[in-house]
């Protein structure tokens, strides 16, 4: 007998675009960390909607605002002021550095890494950006032009800025790269498509010094990093370096579609109106569901939380990695942004697939990189037999 699964596939077969690879799995519903399929099967989420889902599925609070504002004002024009998108500035500016003192909001992280690029471009006058090997900002044409995977940039390579790329955590390599005609250099604190790389030790610190004295920018895409995904507010608390902009998207709308760009007084002072905008730059339902996420972040404790619980995870994978070392190696990451190099790369490529039938979902990034990213608040009794299960495949 046909699963409700089957028929819904068999539908999309017929008009759904073929660009993403699917897992054969339609969710329906989702609580906290756990979501439930078409045919019924519950799992625990440990990719966390892709590090979005902050606050767990459809938390009440979240859900409560959205129907609230769906009632009172989902959507106006950029003309017009919106109590919701002030509140979201004042309040994201509470959380990043003092340095850091305008914002502006859009609907996906990709958007924001190309409001990102344009303030460069305006506060430089430069053409030319510098970013790093593996790693990942987005799917515009503008974030492409800097995504330092070939795979991404191939199909559009004819109508594709031409990029400069550098090894993540080379100094030298950015030094030799960045010249007069940089515009900006372009990093995560932690690469997260690209496999779960912590910015080493004095590099970021580094990049803000070869930026500054080139007259360039220094641009933190902390879309996967930030939003206390890594046990601070951002990554880049951990280097207390201070950028010039800031992007922000994922967990910020803890499942609503909204990203921002944050910048300095110095880089604000450089746009002129009518620079930038968008029919849902924020729009205010996304800003009231962002603000939401972050006062249960705050009022939960959920950043320190993340760090906490995220130690004692990435413990728990070190500990793993050290008795199979033929299995699994390089346990890493902050909070609860892990990674594991899995060594068995067919093994890797099917694990999400085996996954699925112990009732778990998880992500192989870069191949072969275990990465969990789950909801910062998800439940331990749901994390660590999700979690044990998942190793378990790993040695099958
Ligand atoms: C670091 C980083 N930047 C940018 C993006 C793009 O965000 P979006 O998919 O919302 O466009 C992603 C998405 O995974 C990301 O991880």
């Amino acid at each position: 007998m046909g699963t409700h699964f089957d028929e819904i596939a068999a539908r999309e077969a017929r008009v759904f675009l073929p660009v993403v690879k699917r897992l054969p799995v339609a969710i329906v519903e989702g609580r906290g960390a756990r979501v439930r399929d078409a045919d019924g099967r519950e799992y625990v989420d440990l990719t966390g909607g892709w590090g979005v889902t902050a606050i767990g599925h459809s938390h009440p609070a979240l859900v409560q605002t959205i129907a609230e504002q769906a009632g009172r004002l989902m959507q106006t024009t950029n003309l017009f002021y919106t109590v919701p998108q002030l509140d979201l500035c004042e309040r994201l500016l509470g959380v990043v550095p003092d340095a850091l003192t305008r914002c502006f909001f859009v609907s996906s992280g990709a958007e924001a890494m190309d409001g990102a690029l344009k303030l460069a471009h305006r506060a430089t006058g430069r053409t030319q950006f510098v970013s790093t090997t593996q790693s990942f900002h987005g799917r515009t044409l503008g974030a492409l032009s800097i995504i330092g995977q070939e795979k991404h940039r191939a199909p559009y390579q004819r109508i594709v800025q031409e990029g400069c790329f550098v090894p993540f955590g080379d100094l030298a390599a950015a030094r030799r790269a960045i010249d007069a005609n940089t515009a900006a250099f372009v990093v995560e604190p932690v690469q997260g498509e690209g496999g779960v790389h912590v910015a080493p030790d004095g590099y970021l610190h580094g990049l803000r010094e070869l930026t500054r004295e080139a007259g360039a920018l220094l641009v933190l895409d902390e879309i996967q990093s930030g939003i206390g995904r890594t046990g601070k507010w951002l990554a880049l608390e951990y280097s207390s370096v201070v950028p010039d902009v800031v992007t922000l998207g994922k967990g910020l709308g803890g499942g609503f579609p909204i990203a921002a760009f944050l910048c300095t007084e110095d880089v604000a002072k450089t746009v002129s109106l009518g620079d930038h905008g968008g029919t849902y730059a924020g729009n205010p339902l996304a800003c009231a569901a962002a603000n939401t996420v972050l006062r249960v972040i705050e009022e939960d404790g959920l950043v320190a939380r993340t760090a906490e619980l995220g130690a004692r995870v990435l413990a728990h994978l070190a500990r793993f990695a050290a008795a199979h070392p033929t299995a699994a190696a390089r346990a890493r990451g902050r909070g609860l942004l892990l990674g594991m190099d899995l060594l068995d790369a067919d093994a890797a490529a099917t694990l999400s697939r085996r996954a699925i039938d112990r009732g778990v979902l998880v992500n192989v990034t870069a191949g072969t990189v275990l990465r969990l990213f789950p909801a910062l608040n998800i439940p331990e009794e749901d994390l660590w037999p999700a979690l044990d299960a998942v190793l378990e495949l790993v040695l099958a």
